[in-house]
């Protein structure tokens, strides 16, 4: 199974980093997960990325991210497949779902971050006041 190397995919902006850390982790948890919890793991997984998907689209607004629809579009398409993949597992059927999770996860995550989610956090750092130099340097 494909990886998620997060330090590869690293933006530097704290709330972004730390949703996608929180993502990788449960996305391991899932991938590793025996046949008695991997519904659960599944779930806690798209749970999650539902939420992380909020934070970054509420971001987006804050700085009046001119690229939003499009990215909004992405993370709805995203999280409509995973809720598709959630039920086919609910159901019973996992045959389909252990592969998304195992395949289809990793490229798409590492494809999204360094697409869409780079450049949200690349205008956000622009439009935040530049820290203290020396607090910087000290
Ligand atoms: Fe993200
Ligand atoms: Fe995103």
């Amino acid at each position: 199974m494909a990886d998620i190397d997060l330090s590869a995919l690293t933006l530097s902006l704290p709330e972004i980093d730390e949703d996608h850390a929180a993502s990788v982790e449960l996305w391991r948890a899932a991938a590793a997960a025996g046949p008695a919890e991997f519904v659960e793991r599944l779930a806690a997984f798209v749970e999650h990325l539902g939420e992380h998907f909020a934070r970054e689209e509420a971001l987006m607004r804050a700085v009046a991210y001119k690229e939003i629809a499009h990215h909004v579009a992405e993370h709805a398409r995203t999280l409509g497949e995973a809720h598709r993949f959630l039920d086919q597992a609910r159901a019973g059927r996992t045959v389909m779902a252990r592969a998304y999770v195992a395949e289809m996860v990793p490229d798409w995550f590492r494809r999204h971050v360094l697409m869409f989610d780079s450049e949200v956090a690349r205008v956000v750092k622009l439009a935040r006041p530049s820290p203290d130099p020396a607090v910087v340097d000290g």
